[in-house]
């Protein structure tokens, strides 16, 4: 039988979704802005807000939708997985509730210390910007502040690396958020690891790293992502096997804590000297991360959905023995003072072998335009990771005019500052 899916979300993670489902399923999606992949890829697309819960449930309705997959977290908050569920579409994305996991950092951080999850650095939460800005004054360590709401990836600041301490104090007691939880500093290479989590399983993929920061060699502001690589094994080059364990081990635990969690559960970790901690979680695949792990998941995607859904017991997953590198193309200004609304050219022949994700563009009668987020991702694959970025630059480059990208993510260069970064932290030798 031919499963109707409903797709929520228009960005590069939800085309990398809709590629991932297209061809196994009959597919519809839903998303703010027009995404012209999806589009193209879906027997219907409606424009409805990711929040609009009752649009998205009629839509779910009036296409008679088997089951839905649900991209981005804002739904998840406003509770579309819920309301999906009420009205009978099974949903592969958790509850508003079970999400808090993400879109609750105070939760998150006692939800960790309440259960014993390992990888949780020493923090304190505060309901007030004036008692944590004073906090940020005293303490001793660095620390990273986070408001306890979402803020697009675009709300943390870390003191001694990003800012100062006193720049750290005015930014809690001035940009207008209550919330906030203030956490020691974690000092490491970053990883992501997703994994598909129902009926209590967990199955992981692959380890990614992304670059949050804006510029090349990690300067500038944080921002949803503007690139990410994964290796043809399920590490990385600067992880230790035992690295990747670790991080699996504390998905399992956070799952058996969380017992009727089920979607994606995404894992941001540090690898620190003394060993692996928790950045944070999310709810939902990442962005770029999905666009590095689906197109070398050889598990058909709707196989997972439909196990999920049934009740059994998940397929075990496998994936092509192949690097990935994902390269964004933003806007200028972006993240800071995007120029939305512009109208581009995407050349997607130019992208070559690359695959070409477009993320939250809007297509309208006259052409494509840009929002204030990321317009599309190419992601190249090879053998070794210095392939694969290979394919993404030449392609990053000639599809997208006027818009701006890091040069640098998976180069071979940037990828050994990291293997010495971490190598240098935890004693060993650097080569
Ligand atoms: P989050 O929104 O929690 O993922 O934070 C965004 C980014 O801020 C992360 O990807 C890290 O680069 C950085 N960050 C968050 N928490 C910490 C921490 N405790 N120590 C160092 N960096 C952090
Ligand atoms: N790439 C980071 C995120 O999706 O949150």
């Amino acid at each position: 039988m031919t499963e109707t899916v409903l797709l929520v979300g228009g960005g590069g993670r939800e085309h990398a979704i809709a590629d991932a489902l297209a061809d196994d399923t009959e597919l519809y999606a839903c998303a703010s802005n027009r995404n012209p992949g999806i589009a193209r890829l879906a027997a219907g697309f409606a424009e409805r807000e990711e929040r609009d819960a009752d649009g998205i449930v009629a839509y779910a309705e009036s296409v008679d939708a088997d089951l839905a997959v649900i991209g981005p977290e804002s739904a998840l908050e406003a509770g579309v997985a819920d309301d999906l569920e009420a009205a009978g579409v099974y949903t592969f994305g958790p509850s508003a509730d079970a999400a808090r996991i993400e879109t609750d950092k105070q939760f998150q951080r006692r939800f960790m210390a309440e259960e014993s999850i390992p990888g949780c650095p020493a923090f304190e939460t505060f309901a007030d910007a004036a008692a944590a800005a004073d906090y940020v004054a005293a303490v001793e360590h660095d620390v990273a502040v986070k408001p306890t709401g979402l803020t697009g990836g675009k709300g943390v600041r870390v003191t001694g690396d990003q800012l100062s301490r006193d720049e750290a104090v005015d930014y809690v007691r001035e940009s207008g958020y209550d919330e906030w939880v203030i956490e020691e500093r974690l000092v490491g290479e970053e990883f992501t690891v997703q994994a598909f989590v129902a009926n209590g399983e967990v199955r992981p993929t692959p380890a990614v790293q992304d670059h949050k920061r804006a510029y090349e060699g990690d300067e500038g502001p944080n921002t949803g992502g503007m690139g990410s690589y994964s290796a043809p094994e399920r590490t990385l080059p600067f992880l230790e096997a035992s690295d990747y364990e670790r991080a699996v081990e504390i998905l399992e635990a956070t799952v058996d804590a969380l017992p009727s969690y089920e979607g994606i559960l995404y894992g941001q970790f540090m690898a620190t000297a003394d060993g692996v901690q928790v950045v944070e979680f999310n709810a939902r695949f990442g962005d770029p991360e999905a666009t590095n792990t689906l197109p070398v998941m050889e598990t058909p995607l709707v196989d997972v959905l439909t196990t999920a859904r049934d009740g059994e017991s998940l397929p075990e997953l496998s994936f092509a023995e192949t690097a990935t590198v994902c390269k964004y193309a933003v806007p200028e200004g972006y993240p800071t003072d995007p120029e939305s609304g512009a109208r581009i050219t995407v050349d997607e022949e130019s992208a070559g072998d690359a695959r070409l994700f477009y993320a939250s563009v809007d297509e309208r009668d006259d052409g494509l335009y840009t929002t204030t987020s990321r317009a599309f991702a190419v992601v190249g694959t090879g053998p070794s990771i210095a392939a694969a970025e290979a394919v993404a630059s030449d392609a990053v480059g000639a599809a997208g005019e006027g818009l701006r990208h890091r040069s640098d993510v998976g180069t071979a260069a940037s990828v050994q500052r990291r293997v010495d970064h971490l190598a240098e932290l935890r004693g060993g030798t650097v080569e």
